[in-house]
């Protein structure tokens, strides 16, 4: 659970496509403007009380896209995020790349390692990004983890602790998210953070990606405190 201190906000970014085809254009013009609002999210969330901020960038059922789609949406991660990396430094950003790794493009997997070192000793915002990322395989990472330490004979299942599998999780290190916030007007956690958001105040909202605004996260925020979380208590 967070302390008050903490504010943690994860938001699936749906409806870059019907953004851009609703103005005629190509869906790849969606997920640019969208990688800006990202931009601008990112260097206004400090200041509403956000400590960390985890987006769902690709999952691992975005590979059924078609293939120039599914390239762009990579490259177009890299490459934006490389270009900010500087104004990221000087924002304090720390960026972490949360997914399966192993079957991303290699010079996307390079760009990556790259983005997370030169950030790794920046004291504020956690900007996690989820690239080829499942709520389910990073369960069964978890899960395939602990068992091959049982099988080692190094810990025994009597041993397993939600702290301990947290810790074989990718988020690990991270507390789990105070708000979950989903665009595209689809009322679906489409296997984002399903161990993660356990406890998490959920938002549904009918703005396409590209068009979320900061006084709408602002709002979310004030909402998110005025909400009563009980954690299962009285
Ligand atoms: C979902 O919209 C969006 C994605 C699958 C890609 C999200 C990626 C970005 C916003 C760019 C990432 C870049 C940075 C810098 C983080 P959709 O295409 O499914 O929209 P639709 O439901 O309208 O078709």
């Amino acid at each position: 659970m967070a302390t008050s201190s903490q504010l943690h906000v994860a938001i699936v970014m749906d409806g870059n496509g019907r953004w851009a085809v609703e103005r005629g254009l190509p869906r790849i013009a969606g997920h640019r403007q969208g990688a800006q609002v990202v931009h601008d999210i990112v260097a206004a969330a400090p200041g509403l009380g956000v400590t960390a901020l985890t987006i769902f960038a690709f999952s691992t059922e975005n590979w059924k896209r078609p293939p120039d789609e599914v390239s762009y949406i990579l490259h177009l991660f890299v490459s934006m995020v490389t270009k900010w990396l500087p104004e990221l430094v000087s924002q304090h950003v720390r960026v972490r790349i949360i997914g399966d790794r192993a079957a991303l493009p290699g010079d996307v997997s390079a760009s990556v390692e790259a983005i997370e070192k030169r950030t790794a000793s920046c004291d504020g915002l956690h900007l996690n990004v989820a690239l080829n990322y499942g709520g389910r395989a990073e369960i069964l990472l978890a899960a395939k983890t602990f068992a091959a330490e049982c099988a080692a004979g190094t810990a025994t299942p009597e041993e397993l602790t939600e702290e301990r599998f947290d810790s074989y999780l990718w988020l690990k290190g991270e507390a789990p998210p105070d708000i979950v916030v989903r665009t595209g007007a689809e009322s679906r956690v489409s296997n984002f953070l399903l161990w993660e958001m356990a406890y998490a105040e959920l938002f549904f909202l009918d703005v396409l990606w590209p068009d979320f605004k900061l006084a709408t996260l602002d709002m979310i925020v004030q909402k998110f405190k005025s909400r009563n979380r009980r954690f299962g208590s009285l």
